[in-house]
């Protein structure tokens, strides 16, 4: 049977970061799906379509990557995937607490489903969608911190929000 694993998050935007998370999932499982949650954030900078967009041409070249949306517990999309694992990525011990609460609830909930804590690449440990947004609202160059896909549009969000 194949290993299903889901992949959550907001992704707004996708960075290298979830990018070098992603390419690690896909090499330990059969299949990887980049869920990306609907209703995180009320004033998200991309769009639903947009972010599933970017992962779909981020991984055009990668068979086992997938791309779609979920909404309401994660734990329920991840049974109805039959996905047998759930991957985070883990940046800094900052991010340890949460992680370790979502990952000890979810298996709470449903005790079949594990979740896998990967790190990324050192160069990518300060990257977060946050700051991401932050630095180019304010006119600085993340050039080699996102795709080139998301530096592109979010090129353009800055030039037609002026
Ligand atoms: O990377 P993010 O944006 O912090 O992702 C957070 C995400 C999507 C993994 C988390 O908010 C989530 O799982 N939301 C779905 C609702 C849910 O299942 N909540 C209970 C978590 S134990």
């Amino acid at each position: 049977m194949a290993r299903i694993a889901v992949y959550p998050g907001s992704f707004d935007p996708l960075t290298n970061g979830h990018v070098d998370i992603i390419m690690r999932g896909a090499s330990l499982f059969d299949r990887i799906i980049v869920a990306v949650l609907t209703n995180a954030e009320k004033t998200p900078l991309f769009s639903v379509d947009e972010r599933l967009a970017i992962i779909r041409e981020t991984f055009a070249d990668a068979p086992n990557v997938e791309a779609d949306q979920f909404s309401g517990l994660l734990i329920d999309y991840a049974r109805e995937k039959q996905a047998c694992a759930i991957v985070r990525g883990l940046r800094a011990v900052s991010d340890f607490e949460y992680e370790m609460q979502m990952a000890l609830m979810n298996r709470h909930l449903q005790p079949a489903v594990e979740t896998v804590f990967m790190m990324p690449a050192e160069q990518y440990i300060y990257v977060s969608s946050r700051l991401i947004k932050e630095v180019v609202a304010l006119g600085g160059d993340v050039t080699g911190l996102v795709p080139a896909g998301v530096q592109a549009r979010l090129t353009d969000k800055k030039r037609t929000r002026k």
